[in-house]
Parts: C-alpha cells; structure tokens; sequence
C-alpha cells in the first residue's frame, strides 16, 4: 500500500517535471506495477520452467508434468516458434524480469541468451527472479542503435513493448534495431 502511494507520487512528480514521456506507462517506475503483473499472471500461468516441464512435440509444446499451470498463449507461441529455428544466440529486445530469456534457455540449454532493457528497476526485477540466469544483460534504450560490443544473434525478439512505446518515432526506430540481420543493417 505504502510502495503503491509513493509510485503515485513519484509518477506525478515526474509528469509535473516534463520527465515523463508519452509511452504507456513510466518505465522508470514501471517494476512496481510489473511484479503486481506478474503476480496475478503467476495466478493462471506457469510464467518461469523447469527443465522438463514441457516438451517439444510436432512443433507444440506439451506439458510434461501434468500439475502445471498452462503457459500463456503469447508466452507458447513465442516459444514454440523460436525453439522450432534451433538458434545458438537469441536477444530480447525489452527483456523486463527476463522470464522469456531464462525460459528459452531452459528449452535450448547452451543457448547464448542477450537482453536490453532500459529500465534499472526492470533488470533488478530480472536479477532477483534469475539469480542463475547466464546470460548478458543491460540497460539500453532500443530506439538508440546497438553498441559495437553486441554480438549479432541468430533471433531477435521482442514481447509486450513495441506497443507500448508512443514517444516520436521511438516504437519504429526500436523496430528498426530489432530487425537488423546478423552483421547487416536492415533494408
Ligand atoms: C510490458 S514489459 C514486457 C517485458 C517482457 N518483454 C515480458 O514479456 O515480460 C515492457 C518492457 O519494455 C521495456 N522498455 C520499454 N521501452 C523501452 C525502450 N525504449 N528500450 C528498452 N526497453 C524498453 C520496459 O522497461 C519493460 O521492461
């Protein structure tokens, strides 16, 4: 209740300071409302695997274990289809509590897992939740282009944020970034 109060507040301190800007919510205080999201997801969905929980099956993924919850259709397809391209490296463009990251690394063990976001509050959230997650993560804003240091991946991603970013062309120039082919810019 206190945490809710004071997110109001800094919310509306950064609005009354021209900090905020148009996309749907405040990313720099956006980890509060996402841990309640996970929360009730958590309630109707197995949001984190286990080795063995499911199972690839003619393109589907089967639970394995018959006392987990189901997977969220947004969560399944995005899953089936990356696993279905047996990529060595993935990014996830806006990785959040990195559950998706850890995840395809659960189903392609030896996976080269990179992930971008550019909220410090989100990547905490993905470090409390993933303490064993091997993978390179860091902060960075996906309508910037990428740095020298980030290695070409064989699959790029992104999952609930693209529509969620309104601020000039921020949404396509993120795009942009998530489409470029390994070692070449897209046309
Ligand atoms: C709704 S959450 C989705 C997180 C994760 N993809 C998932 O499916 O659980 C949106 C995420 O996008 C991140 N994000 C928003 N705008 C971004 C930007 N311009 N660059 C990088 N990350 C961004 C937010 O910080 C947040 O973690």
């Amino acid at each position: 209740m206190r945490k809710t109060l004071r997110y109001r507040l800094l919310h509306r301190l950064r609005r009354v300071l021209g900090l905020r800007r148009d996309d749907d919510f405040d990313w720099m205080l956006y980890d509060h409302k996402y841990r309640q999201e996970l929360e009730e997801l958590e309630r109707e969905f197995t949001l984190i695997l286990a080795a063995g929980d499911y199972e690839l099956a003619d393109g589907s993924l089967r639970q394995a274990s018959p006392d987990k919850k189901p997977l969220h259709p947004n969560a399944r397809l995005l899953y089936e289809t990356i696993v279905q391209l047996q990529p060595a490296s993935v990014r996830e463009f806006g990785c959040g509590g990195g559950d998706h990251l850890a995840n395809l690394c659960t189903l392609l063990p030896g996976l080269e897992a990179r992930g971008l976001d550019r909220a410090r509050g989100q990547l905490a959230v993905l470090a409390e939740r993933h303490p064993a997650l091997v993978a390179h993560v860091r902060q960075h804003d996906i309508a910037e282009p990428l740095g020298p240091d980030d290695s070409p991946v064989d699959v790029s991603y992104t999952q609930a944020v693209l529509m969620h970013i309104h601020t000039g062309d921020a949404h396509l120039r993120g795009l942009e970034a998530c489409s470029v082919r390994r070692g070449a810019p897209s046309s």
